[in-house]
């Protein structure tokens, strides 16, 4: 039997100070009230300069937590892949610092740039090697510090993006279950919809403190929002047929946490019941590609996974991108 990728440890670390919708109604012209009726979220985590909160410390705090629930220790990684697009430099990437924290010499370590898809398109990367046979045991990371690039004056997006981490230890078995199935895709031709620019070095009051890049982002919400339900519904349906996995065999659904009625739409074009389908976005906004590794660890550790049981993780995002794996569950 070929070998196949099973995630054994999962953790997650977010920035102690917490950003309440109330606290964002002195920054720009909005309300909780708004906020929460268009989007699910109450509150985010965004990282202070003074902390160890850069996009490194994040990932190393999740990594650890994750190594240390899959009972691996650093010279036993031989691949550390982050999904980012805030790594806390241009380069070196953000895997070889967090290796570096980690003293896992024997790793290779490199960045996927694939927005709020980025920690898919790493969980595929590690999962394609372990089934190659070219690698053992691969450190998963989605990490972000959103706060350094949004435009504190743009109340378009500034209520929707987080800082966060999440990790997984992804580990070669040659039992069944595992990653069962993997897609992705990405449309170039969207761009437009999501990206960032350099320009902005505004902050407000409340936030002095952050570590601002000369960056920041620029987002068509409402044609994200249709894509995002499309392109996440069809991408589903994709792995579910590589399972021959019916919706009603599917006992939980991650999904990216952008907005709490993109979630629903997805749901409802899913036919899955939204008591199958986990959310943070009330505590968390949107992570970009922390999102589903907080969310996994956060029901992993809550109880919510059990061993045997499906899960589907689905995600879309800048670039554009998006993608969906099928997780049987085995620890
Ligand atoms: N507070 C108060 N009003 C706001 C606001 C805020 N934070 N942000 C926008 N508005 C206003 C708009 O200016 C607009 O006012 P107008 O009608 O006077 O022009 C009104 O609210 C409605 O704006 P609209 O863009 O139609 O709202 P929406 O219901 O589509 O919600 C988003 C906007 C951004 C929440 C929603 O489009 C969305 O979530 N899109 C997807 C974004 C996403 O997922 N991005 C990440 C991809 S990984």
């Amino acid at each position: 039997m070929m070998p196949q990728a099973h995630i054994i440890g999962t953790g997650s670390a977010v920035p102690e100070r917490i950003l309440t919708n109330k606290d964002l109604e002195s920054i720009v012209d909005t309300s909780d009230e708004w906020i929460i009726r268009r989007t699910g979220i109450k509150e985010r985590r965004i990282s202070s300069k003074e902390k160890d909160e850069s996009t490194t410390d994040l990932a190393t705090k999740a990594s650890l937590k994750a190594m240390e629930m899959a009972g691996i220790s650093s010279e036993n990684l031989d691949m550390i892949v982050v999904g980012t697009v805030t790594s806390d430099r241009q380069f070196p990437s953000t895997a070889c610092m967090v290796q570096q924290d980690l003293k896992a010499e024997n790793a290779i370590a490199f960045d996927v740039s694939a927005g709020c898809t980025g920690f898919l398109y790493a969980l595929t990367i590690a999962n394609n090697a372990i089934r190659c046979g070219t690698c053992e045991n691969a450190l998963v990371i989605g990490v972000e510090r959103l706060s350094s690039v949004v435009n504190w004056r743009d109340r378009n997006t500034c209520v929707l993006l987080a800082d966060g981490a999440g990790a997984v230890v992804v580990t070669s078995k040659k039992d069944r279950g595992g990653i069962l199935s993997s897609r992705l895709k990405s449309d170039g031709t969207l761009w437009e919809l999501l990206y960032s620019s350099y320009g902005n070095s505004y902050i407000p009051e409340v936030l002095q403190g952050i570590d601002l890049k000369p960056l920041h982002l620029e987002m068509d919400g409402n044609r994200l929002f249709k894509k995002a339900i499309e392109y996440m519904s069809t991408i589903t349906q994709r792995v579910m047929q590589d399972t021959s996995l019916s919706s009603e065999e599917i006992q939980l659904v991650i999904p990216h946490q952008a907005n709490i009625r993109i979630i629903q739409g997805l749901a409802k074009s899913l036919k899955v019941p939204m008591e199958k389908v986990y959310t943070n976005i009330h505590k968390y906004g949107n992570t970009s590609s922390a999102t589903i590794p907080i969310a996994l660890d956060e029901a992993n550790r809550e109880g919510l996974v059990k061993k045997g049981e499906n899960v589907l993780l689905v995600s879309f995002g800048s670039g554009l991108t998006w993608g969906a794996s099928i997780l049987n569950w085995s620890f």
